[in-house]
């Protein structure tokens, strides 16, 4: 039995995601990105194909890194302006039953308390299908957005990050007992209260202590993805994450990343095998692997390489407009994304980057991978990833939206379904249901956050 491929679609309440340029390609909607109709079409869509979620990308800043402002990001609309990826979920889940929504959520600039009431409320209204991408951000203007005079260091965000996760640990799993909640109109008792509990935190960043404002939601805490994938990421990753984002341009950078995340996960005692790890992915297709040249070559018409440079120099904390354009470039500790650098310099001693052929790449695609092809060259490049870097499956972005969704859908899903490769229908159940398997709509007892449960 060949092995399943899990697939989310990638995307970002913004103009330009990772492709910058290609919204002004006629078949593109990636402009609508401000209306409910876009997220609800897509919604439906991504329904429609089987899409295990949508997940949802977010910064809190502006790609002001390259030429040390934030002209190239305004003008070309890059990652700017971008709105709230929360606010869609309630719009999208009404149109679907079954889709996930993994939505990046950055911890350092939100109180525990506070997110953590939004979360329960996203896990409420969707039955269960929210999912969170723990992140921690990467742009001092993120922080400067704040009132912080730059971002705290790259190790020290993760450190905060764990202390924010005994919070809402806490909040999801210890305030409220299984049973408190009696919804009893005889007797006009809601909740017993000598089953909910005032969680007390004092950590080395967060003190308080509260009353979560949610009575439990289908999953208490969300399914939790993680995107990070530097050396401190993978350990918090492995201790903390079900599902793991990473990136990487070849086979070559992404599975040494697999192969560590699993064995930190083993060491931290828990199965590396129900780490669920989704590498990004650009796949462009058509009926044949000539009319996919076609395509690709149609795009690379509209694709700006100033814009893959703002990109990346957003995410490398590297402002590539002041290094020599056709010199391989070299690794140099930043606060921002460690591993965006690692993945163009140390990870793979044998290929070599120029800001150059840096800025073309992430033109189409961003740091992914870009993957042209007939749909059964597709399944087999997919097929191949799986095997080689023993990924689960891919976090899809797209060129232009909703069309490279549709392509998958139309073509290349069939062909993995034909294969066994691919699922036929939803499985029933939450979000972790759905990954994890029937009866597992809570986090499993070898999480750390279970230690918070109160057993009744
Ligand atoms: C594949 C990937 C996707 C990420 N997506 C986001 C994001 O959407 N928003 C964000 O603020 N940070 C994002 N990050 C940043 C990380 O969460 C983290 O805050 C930081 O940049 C350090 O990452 P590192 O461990 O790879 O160095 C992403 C990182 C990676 C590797």
């Amino acid at each position: 039995m060949p092995r399943q491929i899990r697939l989310n679609a990638f995307d970002m309440n913004c103009v330009v995601h990772q492709s910058p340029g290609l919204w002004t390609h006629p078949s593109c909607r990636a402009d609508q990105y401000h209306t409910l109709g876009y997220w609800t079409d897509l919604a439906r869509t991504l329904e429609r194909g089987l899409f295990d979620a949508i997940f949802l990308a977010d910064v809190l800043g502006i790609y002001d890194v390259y030429r040390g402002g934030p002209e190239a990001a305004l003008e070309r609309a890059i990652q700017v302006p971008v709105n709230d990826p929360m606010m869609l979920v309630p719009a999208m889940a009404a149109v679907t039953r079954d889709l996930g929504f993994g939505i990046t959520g950055t911890l350092s600039y939100e109180h525990p308390y506070t997110f953590a009431r939004r979360i329960s409320t996203l896990d409420h209204l969707t039955e269960g299908r929210m999912g969170w991408n723990i992140v921690t951000g990467y742009l001092n203007s993120a922080a400067k957005g704040v009132g912080m005079a730059r971002q705290v260091g790259h190790d020290t965000r993760y450190d905060i990050a764990d202390d924010y996760m005994q919070v809402v640990y806490k909040l999801w799993e210890g305030s409220w007992e299984d049973g408190a909640v009696l919804r009893d109109r005889a007797s006009g008792r809601f909740a017993d209260p000598a089953r909910i509990h005032r969680i007390a935190h004092d950590g080395p960043y967060f003190q308080l202590e509260a009353i979560h404002l949610c009575e439990p939601s289908p999953q208490r805490t969300p399914v939790l993805f993680q995107a990070g994938a530097s050396t401190r990421g993978r350990q918090f990753a492995a201790e903390h994450a079900e599902c793991v984002f990473i990136n990487g341009p070849s086979m070559r950078v992404v599975a040494p990343l697999v192969a560590d995340i699993r064995a930190r996960a083993a060491a931290a005692g828990r199965d590396p095998a129900a780490i669920t790890i989704f590498t990004m992915m650009t796949v462009i297709t058509d009926s044949t692997a000539e009319a996919a040249r076609e395509k690709y070559a149609a795009y690379r018409a509209y694709a700006s390489e100033i814009g893959g440079l703002t990109l990346m120099s957003g995410w490398t904390g590297v402002d590539f407009s002041t290094l020599p354009p056709d010199e391989p470039i070299g690794f140099s500790r930043r606060d921002a994304q460690t591993s965006a650098l690692e993945a163009f310099t140390t990870a793979d001693p044998t290929r070599q980057w120029t800001p150059r052929e840096i800025g073309a790449h992430a033109a189409i695609g961003g740091r992914s991978p870009v993957l042209v092809g007939s749909p059964t060259e597709i399944a087999d490049a997919l097929q191949a990833w799986v095997a080689e870097t023993d990924v689960d499956g891919f976090n899809l972005a797209y060129v232009v939206t909703p069309g490279t969704f549709t392509d998958m859908i139309d073509l290349v899903i069939p062909e993995l379904q034909r294969r066994g490769a691919y699922k036929t229908a939803y499985a029933p159940g939450t979000f972790r249901e759905k990954l994890q398997g029937p009866g597992q709509a809570r986090l499993p007892a070898s999480h750390p956050a279970a230690r918070f449960r109160i057993r009744s």
